[in-house]
């Protein structure tokens, strides 16, 4: 059973045949989808994919780029919709100096502040950090994100920032950068890594796997990102695919029983 940590199917790239390739999942495998927030209305968007198929979890949150018009208020909806039997974590929010809007002090303040409150909430929580690992080590360790716990999707720094997640308890989230071949510096830190501490992940429409490289990404492509996983750590497929499982549910506080007999209803 595979486990997609981090998916958008809320995209647009998907306006065309959701429903199908959706339905299409637990067929090939994939038996639990985590949809990720990244705005306001795509909570709302990822909520609603929850509520429609049981396979369908939802992370709420606000990524650094979507956070210049964020307000106090946003906050207390956040926080109500995080009531919802299907949310299982805060995300994604973090910080993203490769795009430089809104300014740091913005992007630091609506990411300490989801913090707190995925803290408040007790969910884990879904990082995005890019070219800004020591900025974003430094307000998780202000806002005691160990004791929160969570995972750092789609992990793009190096074996020494990967260490400092790991020893704060985080999960690390492995997608098709795993195959390409300029992704010596993920290969390192995979290999590094404690197999119980790595989560699959596809980001979609974003990232797929070689050999599709720059075409729109699905939860289907991920036996190829579990290939390169399983070459690396020198594992059976199976063993990775299994081991991931177990550490999504760890990672999001589900079960096994909980998601198959969601599953199953519906197949009813
Ligand atoms: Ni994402």
């Amino acid at each position: 059973m595979i486990f997609d940590t981090h998916a958008h199917y809320d995209d647009e790239a998907f306006d065309q045949d959701r429903e199908e390739l959706i339905s299409s999942l637990p067929a090939a495998g994939i038996r639990a989808v985590v949809n990720v927030g990244a705005s306001l209305e795509s909570t709302r968007k990822t909520l609603a994919l929850s509520h429609c198929y049981s396979i369908f979890y939802a992370a709420l949150g606000v990524h650094p780029n979507e956070c210049a018009d964020l307000k106090e208020e946003d906050m207390d909806w956040l926080k109500l919709q995080a009531k919802d039997p299907k949310a299982v974590a805060i995300g994604e929010i973090g910080l993203d100096y490769h795009w430089d809007e809104p300014g740091e002090t913005v992007q630091k303040k609506w990411f300490s502040r989801q913090l707190e409150l995925a803290a408040q909430l007790k969910l884990p929580v879904v990082i995005h950090s890019r070219d800004a690992a020591k900025d974003t080590l430094d307000v998780m360790k202000g806002e005691r994100a160990e004791e929160i716990g969570g995972v750092i999707h789609c992990f793009s720094y190096g074996k020494e920032m990967a260490r400092e997640y790991l020893n704060m308890g985080f999960y690390l989230g492995i997608g098709g950068v795993a195959t390409f071949q300029n992704g010596k510096k993920l290969k390192e830190v995979i290999q590094y890594a404690p197999m119980d501490r790595l989560v699959l992940e596809t980001d979609c429409p974003y990232l797929a796997p070689v050999p599709y490289r720059g075409k729109r990404n699905s939860s289907l492509n991920l036996p190829l990102v579990i290939d390169a996983v399983a070459q690396i750590k020198h594992l059976e497929k199976e063993k990775v695919e299994q081991i991931a499982w177990e550490n999504s549910l760890r990672l999001y506080g589900l079960q096994t029983k909980d998601i198959l007999q969601g599953s199953s209803l519906e197949m009813e």
